[in-house]
């Protein structure tokens, strides 16, 4: 994948985080979500490839723009597929929480999973464990098994779980394990891409959580190294049926990240909307606003930390 091209992904995440993060706090989740999607759409068409959306904002006809199956991007010789989300962790601008982020993940044509569920079950680590995690193994038995990779007592480790009824057994497990649990309300691709970077503090993402964010964890994945994963959780016997019909046989298949990304020329590239377990949020200025991004890519096996500071005056959002 062309290097600029991976770094032009990040005005498109950085355009988007700007246009969210103005309504942070202020309960109205759907004009965040529609200021970032209309703000991403803009800056991606200003882009010089040809992309087409694998899993987008929704279905063709059920929203306006990023929806899965449109063309994007500026045109030219290079063709490629994406996953994003625009504002991954709606409700945590609206309601002023962490951990959202503008997201864009980009693959040669084909490349991406695309999950026929809503829900995924996770199990994300960094690169020292990545070996050793199975979902067909009890939580104790992964516990153990990603503290010895690293050298560490179960006690040191810090499991990020999604603040959900659904975890209620699986936080009981941990706790009685004796880990240290960090519930979090909202953003798993943040906790799992924060698994496998050191520094973050957390060793694990352990729940079920958005499908095309575990598609989209699994893209950062590929780039960084670690491990995700998952499994199909259908949200209903409907959904289960519909994902046979579509041709699943095994609903306990276990997916790894190769299995969703199926490419060794992937990027990947977010910019903070509110802080977060991997990122900062938008910060603003008088004269304008600091943003914080993650940039990695497959190719280069670079994790780009980018702290872009815009003023506004001079040149106008993108
Ligand atoms: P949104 O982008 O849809 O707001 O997703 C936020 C998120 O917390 C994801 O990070 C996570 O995978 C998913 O929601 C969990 O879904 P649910 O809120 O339905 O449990």
């Amino acid at each position: 994948m062309d290097r600029n091209l991976t770094l032009e992904m990040i005005r498109v995440t950085e355009a988007a985080a700007l246009a969210a993060a103005g309504w942070m706090g202020r309960g109205d989740a759907l004009s965040a979500t529609r200021a970032a999607t209309n703000s991403m759409h803009q800056t991606l068409n200003c882009i010089p490839f040809a992309g087409k959306i694998a899993i987008g904002e929704g279905e063709p006809g059920a929203v306006e723009h990023l929806y899965s199956g449109e063309l994007v991007g500026g045109g030219g010789p290079d063709q490629y597929h994406l996953v994003l989300d625009p504002l991954e962790c709606t409700r945590s601008v609206a309601f002023g929480r962490s951990n959202a982020m503008s997201v864009v993940a980009m693959a040669p044509e084909d490349c991406f999973y695309v999950p026929p569920t809503q829900y995924l079950e996770k199990l994300a680590v960094g690169p020292e464990a990545a070996g050793v995690i199975d979902l067909e193994l009890s939580t104790e038995e992964n516990l153990r098994r990603i503290a010895a990779s690293k050298n560490y007592s179960i006690s040191d480790l810090t499991v990020v779980i999604l603040d959900r009824e659904r975890h209620s057994r699986l936080i009981e497990d941990v706790r009685g394990i004796g880990a240290r649990i960090h519930l979090i309300p909202d953003g798993d691709v943040a906790a799992a891409i924060a698994a496998a970077t050191p520094g973050t503090g957390v060793d694990v993402l352990m729940g079920t959580g958005g499908a095309a964010a575990g598609v989209l964890a699994a893209a950062a994945l590929r780039c960084i190294g670690g491990e995700i994963l998952s499994r199909l959780a259908p949200f209903d016997k409907e959904e289960a049926e519909h994902a046979g019909q579509l041709g699943v046989q095994d609903m306990r298949k276990v997916f790894r990240a190769r299995d969703l990304v199926r490419s060794d020329n992937v990027m990947f590239a977010a910019t903070g909307v509110t802080d977060g377990d991997l990122l900062n949020g938008v910060v603003y200025r008088p004269d304008g606003a600091t943003t914080h991004s993650l940039v990695v890519s497959s190719k280069s096996r670079t994790r780009r930390f980018i702290v872009t500071e815009h003023f506004f005056e001079d040149s106008p959002l993108y």
